[in-house]
C-alpha cells in the first residue's frame, strides 16, 4: 500500500531545470564549446561537481581541482541570479492542485506523507522562494547525502525519515538518473516528461496537470497487482 510520495525538486515542482541548463551552457560557452538539449538530459539529477566533470569531459577540457571549484562557484552564482527572481508563480502547472489533492486524501482517511528528495544544495533556498518549505514531512537535499542520483540514497533516506518502506513510496522524477535511483531503491517511479526519455519509469505523464492522486494510486495498484 502506498504511504508516501517523494518529490524531486528541479523540473518536477519548479522549472529550475531550465536555469541549470542555462547556467551550465553559459559556463561551457565561456570555455569555448556548447552542448545540446539531449546532453543536458544526462545532467539532470546529477550533483554539481559530477555535472561539471561530465561537461568538461564533453568539451575535452582538463583543469586543476582549484579551477574546477572556481567554475562550479561561478555557475552557481549565475544559477542563483535566476533563482533569486523566483516567486510562488514559478511553481510548475498542476503542482498546487496535486498537493491539495494529497491533503484531501488524508482528510478522507488515506494519509500520504510527503518528502523532498533532491541532490541540490540550493533546495532549501528554492523552496523558500516559492513558498513550499512548510509542506514537507521530511526534506532530503544535497547537504544530507554523499551519493548523487542514480544512487538511491536520497530516496532511501527520505523513506527512512518518513518511517515507511521503499515499496510504500512513489517517486516523482523528471530525470533519467532520478528514475534509475527510484527503481534501484525498489520504489514506484513516476516520470514527469517524455516516455521516450524516461524509458525506465513505471508511468510517465507530461506534467502533474495530467494526473490526479486517485488516478495515480489506481495505476500503482494495477501495476503492483
Ligand atoms: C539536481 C539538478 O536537482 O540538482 C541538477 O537536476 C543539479 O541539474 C543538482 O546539478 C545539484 O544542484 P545544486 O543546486 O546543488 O548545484
Ligand atoms: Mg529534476
Amino acid at each position: 500500500m502506498i504511504k508516501a510520495f517523494l518529490f524531486d525538486l528541479d523540473g518536477v515542482l519548479v522549472d529550475t531545470a531550465v536555469f541549470h541548463y542555462q547556467a551550465w551552457r553559459r559556463m561551457a560557452n565561456s570555455l569555448g564549446f556548447d552542448f545540446t538539449h539531449e546532453f543536458n538530459e544526462t545532467l539532470k539529477g546529477v550533483s554539481r561537481m559530477d555535472s561539471l566533470d561530465r561537461i568538461l569531459a564533453l568539451g575535452g577540457v582538463t583543469l586543476t581541482d582549484e579551477r574546477k571549484l572556481e567554475l562550479a562557484a561561478q555557475k552557481n552564482q549565475w544559477y542563483l541570479d535566476l533563482v533569486n527572481e523566483m516567486t510562488p508563480a514559478d511553481i510548475l502547472p498542476g503542482v498546487n492542485a496535486f498537493l491539495a489533492q494529497i491533503k484531501q486524501a488524508g482528510e478522507q482517511g488515506q494519509p500520504i506523507k510527503i518528502a523532498l528528495g533532491s541532490v541540490s544544495k540550493n533546495a532549501p533556498l528554492i523552496l523558500d522562494r516559492v513558498g513550499l518549505s512548510h509542506i514537507f514531512d521530511a526534506i532530503i537535499d544535497g547537504s544530507k547525502i554523499t551519493h548523487s542520483k542514480p544512487d538511491p540514497e536520497v530516496f532511501l533516506k527520505g523513506a527512512a525519515e518518513l518511517n515507511v518502506l521503499p515499496e510504500e513510496c512513489i517517486v516523482f522524477e523528471d530525470a533519467v538518473a532520478g528514475i534509475e535511483a527510484a527503481k534501484r531503491g525498489n520504489m514506484f517511479a513516476l516520470g514527469i516528461g517524455s516516455p521516450d526519455v524516461l524509458t525506465q519509469a513505471d508511468l510517465v505523464v507530461p506534467s502533474l496537470e495530467h494526473l490526479t492522486v486517485t488516478e495515480l494510486l489506481s495505476a500503482v495498484e494495477r501495476a503492483q497487482g
